[in-house]
């Protein structure tokens, strides 16, 4: 297991489209374990494969970790099969996005489909944080980011901010 190094938006490998994992392989395991022990390092609720550069379908999320009891859900091909037309507003940060948080509308509730390490498809719903981190995560195995959800003059600052963030660091 090792701490990976984070990518940072604008860095293209967020926009990229994850393809499925095929095959549950020792591999696939130490991307899950990298995933989780980068999460928590970094003190993130989540976190998708392509934000440790690699473009496969997997996340991972962690939204109890802060009463101190960690409660990892670990994803292999997550797919949303239903959502609420209610929806909920929470603040989101994203740890590709140093800095940021923002109000993002999504549904509330969520059914989800995936596998999980052994292979075994699961079933589930999710609500409140637990929805709205699920959404996030998995936004990311398609290139989308949390900006997008935002009006466009938001995601331009944005982006604005994150361009000069990463010019100051290559200086
Ligand atoms: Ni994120």
């Amino acid at each position: 297991m090792a701490v990976r190094e984070l990518k940072i938006y604008p860095d293209p490998v967020l926009r990229e489209h994850c393809r499925q994992v095929e095959n549950i392989s020792e591999q696939i395991h130490s991307v899950l374990d990298d995933l989780a022990e980068s999460m928590y390092a970094h003190k993130g609720i989540g976190l998708a494969a392509p934000q440790i550069g690699e473009t496969i379908r997997i996340v991972v999320v962690d939204v109890e970790q802060k009463d101190g009891t960690p409660k990892l859900i670990e994803l292999i091909n997550p797919e949303i099969t239903e959502s609420s037309e209610a929806c909920c507003d929470y603040e989101e940060g994203c740890l590709s996005f140093p800095g940021e948080a923002h109000m993002v509308t999504r549904p509330a509730r969520v059914t989800l489909k995936a596998q999980d390490r052994q292979g075994d498809v699961i079933e589930f719903q999710a609500e409140g944080l637990l929805a709205t981190a699920l959404q996030h995560e998995l936004d990311h195995l398609d290139g989308e980011l949390f900006i997008d959800h935002l009006s466009r003059l938001k995601r331009s600052m944005i982006v604005r901010r994150m361009k000069k963030r990463a010019r100051e660091a290559t200086r």
